[in-house]
């Protein structure tokens, strides 16, 4: 086996070792400073780095969390006494990761459909990324539903840029994040969302096939099968659970070593519980089942940091406990009582909204 397989296999391990998963904080500057400014917190450079910093250095975190992803500013950044940040990440056991898409961008022959770009000079920039130390990167495809939506372009075109994005990754030795996410924004069923997910989960393992990506490679970060935000019948927590693992089933290769979803505007209790359910029943699964949550490990600690440096404590309490949450969901042992081992002083009310990129 070429050295090059070889250490991409053993990142993708690691990012999906046992009772870990992945923390997305990459948040694009224009998203973050959407996020700062609900909570009347200036964005700055300065300020989004010390809000990364504080993540990133949270004592014990690492126990839980085996990767972070970055935005391409926050990996060229150095910490308040000097450190450049990815170098940061990898001290504290965590291994570097970045965002590498530049965004989803309206579709030409679609009413309001996207794809995402950002292929242009890719291998360079990974170049670039790998040698600043990241070892695995991300990229974002979305697909709406509607009634009449997604139509076959947009499915086909974001597959295809996913794939090509990540047969350059695995080139320049980085393990690609591969994530389709279908919105959960909508009054669309479950039932809905699961033929949806099942078509893009077809299309893009195919356009990973044919532009041949090392499946043992890479992780797959998928929506979970959930009713849509705006549906009157939500369903249950075992619902979301068995048609997820069977979605997941159906469409995904043995050969892919993890599974690590998004959160995707879902509450972060109900995200952990979601998470808990599928490992609960998924004992049998080929894959790792994990977690590549952004909001849904960050709200409640932006929410206690407030900007503040004072607060950096407290913040990392509650990231931490985030962390422990979704770190247990992931071997099945997650239960609600843990919600109340979170003391200290933590924010009421913090529920973030939008869409993350
Ligand atoms: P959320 O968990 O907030 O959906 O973010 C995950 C992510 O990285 C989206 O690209």
């Amino acid at each position: 086996m070429s050295t090059k397989i070889q250490s991409l296999e053993t990142i993708a391990s690691a990012l999906v070792a046992d009772g870990k998963g992945i923390l997305a904080a990459d948040e694009t500057v224009g998203t973050l400073t959407k996020r700062f400014e609900k909570l009347k917190i200036p964005s700055t450079a300065e300020s989004r780095r010390d809000y990364r910093e504080m993540l990133f250095t949270a004592p014990g975190s690492a126990s839980f969390i085996s990767g972070a992803i970055m935005f391409d500013e926050t990996i060229r950044q150095r910490s308040s006494n000097g450190t450049p940040v990815p170098e940061i990440l990898s001290k504290h056991g965590t291994i570097p990761g970045i965002k590498v898409d530049t965004g989803a961008k309206p579709l030409a022959g679609s009413e309001s459909e996207t794809v995402t770009e950002g292929l242009d000079g890719l291998r360079d920039r990974l170049t670039d990324y790998r040698a600043m130390g990241a070892r695995f990167a991300k990229w974002r495809a979305v697909i709406r539903i509607t009634d009449r939506l997604p139509s076959r372009t947009c499915v086909s075109v974001n597959a295809h840029a996913l794939g090509r994005y990540a047969a350059l990754c695995q080139e320049q030795e980085l393990v690609p994040i591969v994530e389709p996410e279908v919105l959960m924004e909508g009054d669309h069923s479950i039932e809905r969302c699961d033929e949806v997910t099942g078509q893009v989960l077809h299309a893009v393992f195919n356009a990973l096939y044919e532009q041949k990506v090392l499946l043992e490679g890479m992780l797959l970060k998928p929506n979970m099968i959930v009713s849509g935000n705006a549906c009157p019948m939500q369903a249950s927590v075992t619902d979301v659970a068995d048609a997820t693992l069977q979605c997941l089933l159906r469409h995904v290769p043995a050969s892919v070593p993890g599974v690590v979803f998004l959160s995707g505007g879902q509450s972060d209790v109900t995200a952990t519980a979601h998470l808990n359910e599928i490992n609960t029943r998924a004992r049998a699964a080929p894959w790792r089942i994990s977690f590549s949550y952004g909001r849904a490990l960050q709200d409640l600690a932006l929410a206690t940091w407030l900007g503040n440096k004072d607060n950096d404590q407290a913040a990392q309490q509650a990231y931490y406990h985030r962390a422990r949450c979704n770190a247990a969901a992931t071997l099945g042992k997650y239960t609600a009582a843990m919600e109340n081992e979170l003391t200290g002083k933590i924010a009421k009310g913090y529920r973030s909204e939008g869409e993350d990129d």
